[in-house]
């Protein structure tokens, strides 16, 4: 196992980003973070990279614990920042160098040039960043995640920004990179999973709410299904709810307000039954048909 994030939370002030997410990743999966703007996936992946703390939970990287200034296993982790943050006054042979040597790296001239090739910047080696257009800034940036070879690769939103043909390019390049590498990357797109990733995790307000394989997600995502709205009196955990048969997936609208998809049986009865046998009080009861698909658009469209 490769990452192992286990109860991870993080809190910005009285804010949960994070709430107890909990994941696995293989030796040389590609996993996908999709979910929409706001749930949580650069804190995820801050939390991955140890440039952030949680405030709870822990993250093992190729079997050590993350925390304090680990270089060892910094070292181990290539990472690209969302938005990409360079320096623009500098020339992009010059920039791989510096970082190469922050790497203390030991033959900098040849991995230089050997990552120049690899991203395909040889063209634009001896120009400054700042002129780069997008999409050879953001070979630069895969190139100084790169360039010390690490064994785990951290994307955030790679091709965000991109004009259509640089972003098949940057996923060509993705693709061609991540062999023999772990990596993870974000995405609001569903179709960016679909074309790079092994596996897809969403996350919506800071919760994994479905793992799979992009083929049964999208199984599941052309399905119909049924959503039920239920409201309680009460604060409901997810916990609770997922005792209930026949459920797909639950989300959460408030504590108090959840929305529950299950397959082609009315699940009312079934969720008014199980409100008798917990002593809970039902305030709204809604159905509606839909496609998971919609269900999945109104979990990851963009804010
Ligand atoms: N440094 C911060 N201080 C306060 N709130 C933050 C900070 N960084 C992120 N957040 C909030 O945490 C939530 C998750 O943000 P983020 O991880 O950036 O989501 P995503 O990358 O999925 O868009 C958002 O509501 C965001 O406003
Ligand atoms: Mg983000």
């Amino acid at each position: 196992m490769s990452v192992l994030v286990e109860s991870v939370t993080k809190i910005y002030r009285d804010q949960k980003a994070l709430d107890g997410v909990s994941f696995t990743v293989n030796s040389g999966e590609i996993v996908g973070i999709l979910g929409p703007n706001g749930a949580g996936k650069s804190t995820l992946l801050k939390i991955i990279t140890s440039f952030l703390h949680p405030d709870g939970g822990k993250v093992w990287i190729n079997g050590s614990i993350i925390g304090g200034n680990n270089l060892a296993i910094k070292s181990q982790i290539g990472y690209l920042p969302e938005n990409n943050p360079l320096y623009s006054d500098l020339y992009v042979h010059e920039y791989l160098v510096y970082v190469a040597n922050i790497y203390h790296l030991k033959a900098v001239q040849s991995r230089v040039k050997e990552i120049i090739g690899l991203t395909g910047l040889e063209p634009e080696k001896h120009k400054k960043i700042g002129v780069l257009s997008k999409g050879y800034r953001q070979r630069v940036g895969i190139a100084q995640a790169l360039i010390h070879d690490p064994s785990v690769l951290i994307l955030d939103e790679p091709t965000s920004g991109l004009d259509p043909s640089q972003i098949v390019e940057i996923r060509q390049l993705i693709r061609k990179i991540s062999t023999n590498k772990t990596v993870i990357l974000s995405t609001h797109i569903m179709q960016e999973v679909e074309a790079l990733c092994d596996r897809i995790m969403i996350i919506n307000h800071g919760k994994i709410v479905a793992t799979d394989s992009p083929t049964n997600i999208k199984a599941l995502a052309t399905k119909k299904v049924q959503k039920v709205l239920v409201e309680f009196d009460e604060t409901i955990t997810r916990e609770l709810l997922l005792k209930l048969h026949g459920v797909i997936e639950i989300s959460s609208l408030s504590e108090k307000v959840w929305l529950i998809m299950g397959g082609d049986t009315d699940l009312r009865p079934v969720v008014f039954r199980f409100a008798v046998e917990n002593g809970l009080t039902i305030l709204t009861l809604n159905k509606q048909e839909s496609s998971l698909e919609n269900v999945f658009l109104e979990i990851t469209k963009q804010s």
